[in-house]
């Protein structure tokens, strides 16, 4: 059974439509990623678990209970935002305390139970400090703590790791991911960073407006997108959009809307007369300086940008742009220049087929 189970969520601010109709379960244990473009309704979802905002219409379920008119106070929830939020005039161990002093637990346990979570977050030493007296990072860790030493029935995370820079951004996603397991806690953690859901997540949940688009691990919701909007929101993609002309050898020729063709292999059937929508991931993409069976579409490189470990071209063919990514396996830089003929290809299994 779910831990957490929305049902057909609505909400609005005023007249504005922010959730329409949106549905997720989330099992016991479970970390998932709410991720989405800003705007689209991520922090709102988990101001309706929280109980701080009430539903329009629909169902919240926790372990089978309806949750939709418990008081926010009561539904016992561990909320971190992106601004911690700590209060800065108290000490480390009182922050991380105040919640289970707020519960009447009496000072001995709350005091012992907020050291062992400040151990857990590795800040052990840190107990008498005040909030300004400690790094970003170590602030982050903190309210981490605080959220969980309460032991709530969910951890519910909102874009906390975005203050951060990069690297310390990557490694408290580690900690993060470790606590989490350590403590078993059911997490919902909202971002609208695509790697950060991919490298963090057991499932990622991907919002437009106010929906749901797809929800998987995230390995299918990369490999495997729907549509147009989760192709490009997770990664890079190059479209074709045009009708199957004629089939040979297991072959399709593909005729794009400019009305340029080009073969395609495609583990998915497809029929002659099909219009459709098809994506390839640029690392997907294998290119030489010749035609051949797998190199069979030419083109000329437009742009080429080196990134230590990959090389990313831009090549224009069949009067399109398309985006290419080759590994950078030896140390002698980038294999082909601005101008350059280039011929490429993918394998039919690196063809997606999209709703359009
Ligand atoms: N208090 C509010 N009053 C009116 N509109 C709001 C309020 N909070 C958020 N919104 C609007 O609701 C939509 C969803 O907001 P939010 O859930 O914060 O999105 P996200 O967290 O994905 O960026 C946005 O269009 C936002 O402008
Ligand atoms: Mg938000």
């Amino acid at each position: 059974m779910s831990l957490l189970k929305i049902r057909d969520l609505c909400f609005r601010y005023g007249e504005k439509p922010v959730l329409n109709n949106l549905s997720l379960d989330v099992e016991e244990g479970e970390f998932v990623s709410l991720l989405g473009p800003s705007g689209c309704g991520k922090t709102t979802v988990l101001l309706l678990i929280a109980g701080f905002v009430k539903a329009e219409r629909g169902v919240i379920e926790v372990a089978g209970e309806t949750i939709n008119d418990i008081p926010a106070y009561q539904r016992n929830m561990g909320m971190v935002f992106q601004n911690y939020a700590l209060f800065p005039h108290m000490s480390v161990i009182d922050n991380v305390a105040y919640g289970l002093r707020q519960r009447k637990i009496n000072k001995a346990d709350a005091y012992r139970a907020a050291h062992e979570a400040l151990n857990l977050v590795q800040l052990k030493g840190m107990a008498n400090r005040t909030p300004n007296q400690l790094s970003g990072g170590q602030q982050q860790r903190v309210a981490l703590a605080r959220a969980i030493v309460i032991k709530p029935r969910l951890l519910l995370l909102d874009e906390s790791l975005s203050a951060l820079d990069r690297k310390l951004r990557i490694e408290m996603q580690v900690e993060l991911r470790k606590i989490q397991r350590e403590v078993g806690i059911t997490t919902l953690f909202v971002t609208h960073d695509q790697e950060e859901a991919l490298t963090l997540s057991d499932r990622v949940a991907l919002l437009r407006e106010g929906s749901i688009v797809q929800y998987d691990r995230p390995a299918v919701i990369y490999e495997q997108p729907k549509d147009m909007f989760v192709a490009s929101f997770l990664g890079k993609a190059n479209f074709m959009e045009g009708r199957i002309h004629s089939i040979q050898d297991g072959r399709y020729t593909l005729q794009l809307k400019n009305g340029r063709s080009l073969p395609i292999g495609s583990i998915q059937p497809l029929v002659v007369g099909l219009q459709c929508l098809l994506a390839v991931r640029p690392e997907k993409v294998a290119f030489s300086a010749s035609c051949s069976y797998d190199t069979p579409i030419q083109g000329n490189v437009s742009l080429v940008t080196y990134a230590g470990g990959i090389t990313q071209y831009g090549v224009i063919a069949l009067d399109q742009e398309w985006i290419i990514q080759s590994q950078n396996t030896t140390t002698s830089g980038a294999l082909f220049a601005v101008d350059d003929e280039i011929w490429f290809g993918w394998k039919p299994e690196n063809t997606l087929v999209l709703d359009s």
